[in-house]
């Protein structure tokens, strides 16, 4: 347990002390441990937002950031099992809605929520498909702070201009022209980062060859991971991976290198946006539409591929009132509109402050009330964590092999062991 603690490297805004556990600290301030993996640069601007809040209403409680470096959580979420089956849980953490979520509530993990809904008359306030991502048997176990897109491509118009592409490609087959034309041009056309990125790529080529209906389809049991739409799906994702460049360390290198003209494009979600819009320190302070635009990712326009940042009542938590208080901050309208601009997301809830989304994040305001939903795969929308598991190995085999007959078996075992 200590040395896995001793993963737990802590990233910006104070989280520095978090490998010692928390307690009630001297002064009479209760601590409260706020799990999550927003450390980064980018995402832990919307974290220090919605914590400012946090400590003006609550002059009792100290934040304490229990936030675990690495991008998507991969590393974060192996620690808070540690934690959860020790029965040492954090007093609120991040979850994501859906499949990830349920895994926690069948596990008996968390505090059913449903009184602090009707307080708050939280109901109202939030889309009735999100309430449900986050419910089983009518109680409501977590509150979901925004909505994340999955499928957005972002490139740099200035490269894309140099190989003489003259807009976003709209198609899998425009894609992978393009990702030729940029290579003739000796810049790296499409940057990824670590093994999850590519998950996260693969969802997208997936939506984007299948279309929202079959691929939705994937995650009902007795799907059919074998058929040729998946090949397909798989053999343009091949295509794709001979044009992605040199692996960086995690997702922000990856974008960087689409912001500072080194790549044309990367598919990554749009909490990229406040790495590359949000002020230095934070943020790369780079310019919408000069340095960085978007598309939704090749072949997916129409449909957004969601996710959804919750936070839970962990049973067992030491200082439930605490993690109640941050619940309500984080569920409420002010405490959203401070957190989502800065995380790049749009707000769960349905009646937020509009003029604070721009840019970039007023066309996902757009197209979130417009557009057909999928759920995203390495978000925990589609699938949980065991599942997720058995695809993030298929994909990190595929990466040494690049054998796409055994990414699609791969794929199909994971689906015949884990879907319910
Ligand atoms: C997602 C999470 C986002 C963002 C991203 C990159 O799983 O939902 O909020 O943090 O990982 O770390």
């Amino acid at each position: 347990m200590a040395s896995v603690l001793g993963l737990a490297a802590c990233g910006g805004g104070g989280a520095g002390q978090a490998s010692q556990a928390p307690a009630a600290s001297g002064g009479g301030k209760k601590q409260v441990e706020v799990f999550s993996w927003w450390t980064g640069p980018g995402e832990a601007d919307g974290l220090q937002a919605m914590r400012k809040i946090f400590e003006e209403k609550n002059p009792d409680y100290t934040f304490f950031d229990a936030a675990v470096a690495g991008g998507s959580g991969d590393k974060a979420k192996a620690l808070l099992q540690s934690k959860l089956q020790a029965n040492t849980p954090p007093d609120t953490f991040q979850g994501h809605a859906g499949a990830e979520l349920q895994g926690y509530i069948k596990a008996g993990n968390l505090e059913d929520l449903t009184p602090l809904y009707d307080e708050l008359k939280l109901k109202d306030v939030f889309p009735a498909q999100l309430v449900e991502q986050i419910s089983v048997d009518g109680k409501i176990y977590s509150v979901p702070v925004n909505i994340h897109r999955s499928n957005v491509l972002w490139f740099n118009p200035g490269v894309l201009k140099e190989a003489g592409i003259t807009a976003a490609p709209k198609t899998i087959e425009e894609f992978i022209a393009d990702l030729g034309k940029v290579k003739a041009k000796g810049k790296i056309p499409l940057s990824i980062g670590s093994e999850w990125t590519v998950t996260h790529l693969l969802e997208s080529v997936l939506l984007g060859t299948l279309g929202a209906d079959a691929y939705n389809a994937l995650f009902k049991p007795g799907a059919d991971w074998n058929g040729p739409q998946v090949t397909t799906a798989l053999n343009n994702f091949a295509k794709i991976m001979e044009y992605a460049g040199d692996p960086q360390d995690d997702w922000q290198p990856a974008a960087k290198q689409v912001a500072d003209g080194q790549a044309a494009f990367n598919i990554m979600g749009d909490w990229a946006y406040g790495y590359f819009h949000n002020p230095p320190q934070g943020g790369l302070g780079k310019k919408s539409k000069t340095d960085f635009d978007w598309a939704p990712s090749p072949g997916t326009e129409g449909t957004y591929l969601w996710l959804s940042d919750s936070f839970t009542l962990p049973k067992g938590a030491k200082n439930r009132d605490g993690a109640l208080a941050w619940l309500k901050v984080a569920a409420s309208k002010e405490g959203q509109d401070a957190f989502n601009p800065k995380k790049g997301s749009i707000p769960a809830r349905k009646d937020a402050d509009q003029s604070l989304y721009t840019d970039y994040l007023a066309d996902a305001l757009k197209d979130w009330s417009t557009n057909k939903l999928a759920g995203s795969i390495q978000h925990g929308v589609s699938v949980n964590q065991p599942w997720l598991a058995a695809i993030n190995e298929a994909v990190g085999l595929y990466i040494g092999s690049k054998d796409v007959k055994a990414l699609q078996q791969g794929l199909a075992d994971a689906a015949t062991a884990n879907a319910q």
